[in-house]
């Protein structure tokens, strides 16, 4: 098929914002019927290039074509109308949290009959969403509200939605990130069955491995710009890689000498009301040790217990030999703990803040001078560094959070620990939705805190991290530790086997 036949096109879309051009001639062209991979570091553009061809901006520069006619997309109503769906990065603020998933799923039909002051048929709306689940296979009731879905649940609500009206392409904005892998694996075939039917899936993901399983055709992108298009069998990790950060990259995990310390973190029968059940464990300075585990595990529940954020948390935890007692987040922080939270729009970041406050906020106490005064300069300092370290993409440090990409506000939520000076550092999931290239300066820094004595407790589901990133592990499986290894004497198969249940005879 030639390029002209081709049912999407983009060409030479440019879009600038305040202090910094986000698309720069950028090309993008497929079929419907396929699965189509879009790929490339955090900030080279992904979300923008797709979020313009959903109609979320006005100013752009260049053309679309459908089926070789150009369309001019300048509304999420236009670009709806042509049949162009797309389910947003950010899952949480995409959904009504009070209404109920059906009511959520029927949102743009139930607008519509409200528009025409029609009567809205709650019992039609039900039996409609049931019927779209069912195709999916997705076992949710109608009826739920969606505050208490899960976040996988979420993203399959906002799928059926994006389905419920005539959709020719749907737009996956790193859909799997915090799907397990069965989660993963259902999405996937939801995927498969579109594709069946003729809807042309773009599908971004920083998973480089789950390309090869489900898309077709894979576009690379780089600050902003088109790379290449290929079949997906003509490529390989390696050449996604260099083509994505445009340079190769050789050693995923970085080493770094250190000593490994006496105890300095003590965890002893830790438990709470809803999942964590007597999790008893150690940490040393200069140690990194692993909460390894699938994807609902119970490891995010132990960092919350750890950190004040559970009810009802019993059990002893003993900083270098004294017992603390924390109750809240911020007496965890005076204490000496900090969290890097798995839900870091929610929990970890403030959206609507400059990446300098938010780089320093949880640490305003050594930025304040005697008679409190912010300390500017060591402010703008230390937030200058963390930018440079983690190779943060941003206009500046006065930039709206915003404004930054995805996988860059995970940075910056990252970064504001490093700089806060704590003792023991909990980190939950930290790589997700960031690119394999912040990946390694992530785990590079981590080395570093633990370099300099601190106790770091590394909570994952990436099994490959746990076994290039700790010394230590303890295995988690429903709300328990079921296993401690030493991680150099593991493997991943064995690390798999304890997390899914598997128990020494
Ligand atoms: N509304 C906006 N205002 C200002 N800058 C923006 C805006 N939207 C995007 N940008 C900038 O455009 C660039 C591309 O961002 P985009 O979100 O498209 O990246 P991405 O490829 O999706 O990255 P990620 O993998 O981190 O999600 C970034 O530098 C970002 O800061
Ligand atoms: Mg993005």
């Amino acid at each position: 098929m030639t390029l002209a036949e081709t049912a999407l096109q983009m060409h030479n879309i440019t879009i600038d914002f305040p202090g910094v051009r986000a698309l720069d001639n950028a090309q993008f062209a497929m079929d419907t019927g396929r699965v189509h991979a879009l790929i490339g570091a955090n900030g080279a553009g992904k979300s923008t290039l797709m979020k313009v061809l959903s109609g979320a901006y006005s100013h752009y520069t260049g053309e679309i074509l459908l089926d070789g006619q150009p369309v001019d997309i300048r509304s999420p109503q236009k670009s709806k109308g042509l049949g162009i769906q797309i389910v947003y990065q950010e899952v949480d603020t995409a959904l009504i949290p009070y209404l109920t998933v059906g009511e959520n799923i029927m949102l743009n039909h139930m607008v519509n009959e409200m528009g025409r002051k029609q009567l809205i048929r709650y019992s039609a709306i039900h039996q409609q969403a049931k019927k779209l689940l069912d195709r999916l296979n997705i076992q949710v009731s109608s009826r739920s509200l969606v505050s208490s879905l899960t976040l996988a649940e979420k993203q399959m609500v906002l799928i059926a939605r994006a389905i419920s009206t005539d959709c020719r392409f749907l737009i996956l904005d790193e859909p799997t990130a915090p799907l397990s892998m069965t989660e993963t694996e259902r999405l996937f075939d939801i995927v498969r069955q579109l594709r069946d039917n003729n809807v042309g899936v773009i599908f971004i993901s920083h998973r480089l491995q789950e390309l090869f399983e489900i898309c077709d055709d894979i576009t690379v992108m780089r600050n902003g710009r088109f790379i290449s298009q290929n079949n997906i069998s003509e490529v390989t990790i390696n050449d996604i890689v260099e083509k994505m950060l445009g340079k190769q990259l050789d050693e995923q995990f970085p080493v770094i000498d250190r000593e490994i310390h006496q105890t300095i973190f003590e965890v002893e029968h830790l438990c709470d009301d809803e999942k964590v059940e007597d999790v008893t464990f150690h940490v040393h300075a200069g140690e990194v040790i692993g909460l390894a585990g699938l994807v609902g595990a119970g490891k995010t529940e132990i960092c919350k217990a750890l950190f004040g954020q559970a009810n009802h948390v019993r059990g002893k935890v003993k900083l270098h030999g004294k017992p603390l007692n924390i109750r809240t987040p911020h007496q965890a922080v005076k204490s000496g703990l900090a969290l890097v939270p798995e839900e870091r729009r929610k929990e970890g970041i403030l959206v609507d803040e400059n990446v300098r406050t938010n780089l320093t906020a949880a640490n305003l106490g050594s930025f304040v001078r005697v008679l409190s005064f912010l300390d500017f300069k060591k402010e703008k300092e230390a937030s200058h560094k963390v930018v440079k370290d983690l190779d943060v993409k941003t206009p500046s440090i006065e930039t709206k959070l915003a404004y930054l990409s995805g996988g860059n506000q995970q940075k910056i939520a990252i970064g504001k620990w490093l700089i806060a000076d704590a003792d023991v550092y909990i980190f939950d999931e930290p790589t997700k939705g960031v690119d394999v290239g912040s990946k390694k300066d992530i785990f590079t820094l981590i080395l570093e805190l633990a370099k300099r004595g601190k106790a770091i407790i590394y909570a994952s589901s990436e099994l490959a991290e746990i076994i290039g990133i700790t010394d230590r592990t303890y295995l988690i499986y429903d709300g328990k530790v079921v296993k401690e290894v030493e991680t150099r004497k593991t493997t991943e198969e064995e690390l798999l086997f304890y997390s899914t249940g598997g128990r020494d005879s």
